[in-house]
């Protein structure tokens, strides 16, 4: 059973406008986000949008057997959890983590898998749900070393993507789903964390510069 072409009009992103940023809600955390990039009722809308495209993409493919959603620990949790209750179609769930960021807002260049699958992807349908795209190194290694285990297919859904040029972005087919293109800034909230915090915000926000500069000072 084969996957149908990526539903375009869906699974297009929506861009970030700065039109739509707003002071943070009050909160415990929140005196440390500058703006709030993308609030709760967006990011759950554009979530049903993917959803709806995903099941009906992988109608088809499904009949084989349930989907496999490949889940990047630990910053795609949040949407992955609410990705996999709007899509309407048998899923399975598996982790996998892979690092290519230390305790630093920017990027080391260099890529570690820490867990790796329990399941066998031979023949599966796949999907890779990302938290962000940033220079997409992580998604690239990820998709060299899954692609090795022959799943029928795989593609990404990423919630975010700052539009970088990547390898993964060569195959159009590849990043088939994605949410919202965003500025190429620092930024928290559903799953995304700095030196592990802000994750349990419901909101995308920017931090604020003085956060790491505090850190940096320490
Ligand atoms: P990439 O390999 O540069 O695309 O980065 C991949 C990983 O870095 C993502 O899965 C995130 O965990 C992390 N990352 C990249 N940009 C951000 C950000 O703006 N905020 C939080 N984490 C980020």
């Amino acid at each position: 059973m084969s996957v149908s072409e990526p539903t375009r009009d869906l699974a297009r992103p929506v861009t970030v406008e700065s039109a739509w940023y707003a002071t943070p809600p009050t909160g415990s955390q929140s005196g440390d986000i500058a703006q709030v990039i993308l609030s709760e009722e967006q990011i759950n809308a554009r979530i049903r949008e993917l959803g709806a495209a995903i099941t009906r993409d992988y109608w088809q493919a499904a009949q084989g057997g349930p989907l496999l959603a490949i889940i990047t620990l630990r910053g795609a949790v949040a949407f992955a959890a609410d990705l996999v209750r709007a899509i309407d179609l048998p899923v399975e769930l598996d982790f996998i983590s892979a690092s290519s960021y230390g305790s630093h807002a920017t990027t080391s260049g260099s890529v570690q898998i820490l867990k790796d699958l329990d399941s066998d992807l031979n023949q599966r349908h796949a999907i890779i749900i990302e938290d962000i795209i940033d220079t997409g190194l992580t998604l690239s290694k990820l998709i060299t070393m899954l692609d090795a285990r022959q799943p029928s297919s795989m593609r990404v859904c990423a919630l975010l993507d700052k539009n970088k040029p990547c390898p993964a972005r060569d195959d159009p087919g590849r990043l088939a789903y994605t949410g919202f293109s965003i500025p190429d800034a620092f930024v928290v909230g559903y799953g995304l964390d700095y030196n592990q915090r802000y994750r349990n915000l419901p909101y995308i926000g920017v931090l604020k510069p003085e956060v790491y500069a505090a850190d940096a000072e320490a």
